[in-house]
């Protein structure tokens, strides 16, 4: 099979090193890539959401499947866009149809589609710039911190959380009636605040049964002890050690199961993945928010611990027989810490030259913002998040150590790191 993969973050780095190893694959295209993707297959230089060259491009290439990557192409539309295509509708398209992204695309939308389908999620209401003053006795009724979500997407950066009434009013208003977000804010949902500890549960679905991915950890903030400015997530650690058995029931039975049965009851057909940010509350799981994709950094420590062949899943999602394929999982434990550009999430500077990367042993190296240097043999810093460093353990310790050890090894200037990853997980562990 011909595959092409779209995104150039590190995961896509990590599910392009994992797809070329599979029998079913004959040749892999990543539009656009990293210099990581490159070592795996062909990059071209065509952007996610340009549908119309990633349709000519198929064509020339007898492309059998696309396998989307981020949650842009899935919003705007990229499986609708392919199926209602007469040249490009025999082409499997691993990721869902517009209505099905809208969990991820809508916050309003996804918040409605939980309280109908009685998923545990915070309580919350919807205003738009029609409703500001209502929004504001609405708070009112809420103890702090508050928490305001921009609707649509907003790159990571719609969701505002404020201990201070004054603040939380005059964010609202800024993003209903001054376009904060532009679009994405139109309408916001503001909702109670939960205290927990977060995690992310991934399944693969053809929209009649499903798979579970291994459960991971992100680390989403800049700063030691998990403080300061968010990003887009700092490294991943696979498998949780509070997710036991009982608490993977209640996920399952709770969530899981009731948000692909609401989908079926909506007549949605969501091919693809669903990505589930949640937080542990006294040992009962609620959904902060869904995602219509594979987690970033979460892919490179979860996709690792996947020991079948992935291709396999996408091709039991395509036929929809997922029911009749395998996953099995490596019981190991797997560390993914991310070197990122000084200055990040804020300004930096990109074009560093990155030194070290074949000194690394024991460790996987993906690729998030790099490229390859096109006068030189040398790989670029290209972006805030950089590399991702995963390894393996038979202990949580063990894996961070190895990833820890490579990433002073990795450098390029300006490098910076969290050291302390893990840490947080250490009470958990019997
Ligand atoms: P989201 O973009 O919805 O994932 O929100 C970003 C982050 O804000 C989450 O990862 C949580 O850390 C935090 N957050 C969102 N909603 C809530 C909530 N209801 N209670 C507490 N924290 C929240
Ligand atoms: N790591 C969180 C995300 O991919 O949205």
């Amino acid at each position: 099979m011909n595959i092409l993969l779209i995104g150039s973050g590190g995961r896509e780095h990590a599910l392009a090193w994992k797809i070329v190893q599979s029998k079913h694959c004959s040749h892999l295209f990543i539009a656009p890539g990293n210099a990581g993707t490159s070592l795996h297959g062909t990059n071209v230089d065509i952007g996610v959401n340009d549908f119309e060259k990633l349709k000519a491009f198929a064509l020339d290439h007898q492309i059998d499947m696309l396998v989307v990557g981020p949650e842009d192409p899935l919003v705007n539309g990229i499986h609708d866009f392919f199926a209602e295509d007469a040249e490009l509708k025999h082409i499997s398209v691993i990721g869902p149809k517009k209505k099905g992204a809208l969990l991820e695309g809508s916050k309003d939308f996804s918040k409605d589609f939980m309280i109908r389908y009685n998923i545990p999620t915070a309580a919350y209401q919807t205003f738009d710039k029609n409703s500001i003053q209502v929004g504001i006795e609405f708070l009112k009724t809420l103890n702090p911190p508050y928490v305001l979500k921009a609707d649509g997407l907003a790159a990571g950066k719609g969701v505002i959380i404020s201990e201070s009434f004054d603040e939380a009013s005059e964010e609202l208003r800024l993003m209903l009636s001054e376009d904060k977000f532009g679009a994405a804010s139109a309408k916001v949902v503001i909702e109670e605040f939960l205290s927990g500890v977060e995690m992310s549960v991934f399944v693969i679905t053809d929209g009649k049964d499903y798979k579970l991915f291994p459960v991971a950890k992100d680390y989403k903030r800049i700063g030691e002890g998990d403080t300061g400015l968010n990003t887009g997530g700092m490294g991943s650690i696979s498998h949780v050690p509070f997710m036991d058995d009982e608490l993977m029931q209640k996920v399952e039975d709770k969530v899981i199961k009731p948000t692909i049965d609401g989908l079926i009851n909506d007549g949605i057909e969501y091919k693809g993945f669903i990505f589930f940010g949640l937080i542990n509350v006294e040992g009962e799981p609620y959904v902060i928010e869904y995602n219509a994709r594979m987690g970033d950094p979460e892919t490179e420590s979860v996709v690792p611990r996947i020991k079948s062949d992935i291709m396999e899943l996408f091709m039991g999602v395509a036929e929809g027989n997922l029911a009749n394929r395998n996953i099995e999982i490596d019981p190991r434990q797997t560390a993914a810490i991310m070197l990122v550009s000084g200055g990040y999430p804020e300004a930096y500077e990109k074009n560093k030259t990155i030194t070290g990367i074949e000194e690394v042993s024991n460790s996987l190296v993906f690729h998030a913002g790099t490229k390859q240097d096109a006068n030189a043999d040398e790989v670029l810093t290209n972006g805030g998040r950089v590399i991702a460093i995963t390894s393996y353990g038979d202990t949580m310790q063990e894996a961070l150590e190895k990833s820890y050890t490579n990433a002073k090894i990795i450098d390029f200037e300006g490098k910076y790191y969290r050291t302390d990853l893990g840490k947080d997980l250490e009470k958990f562990i019997k």
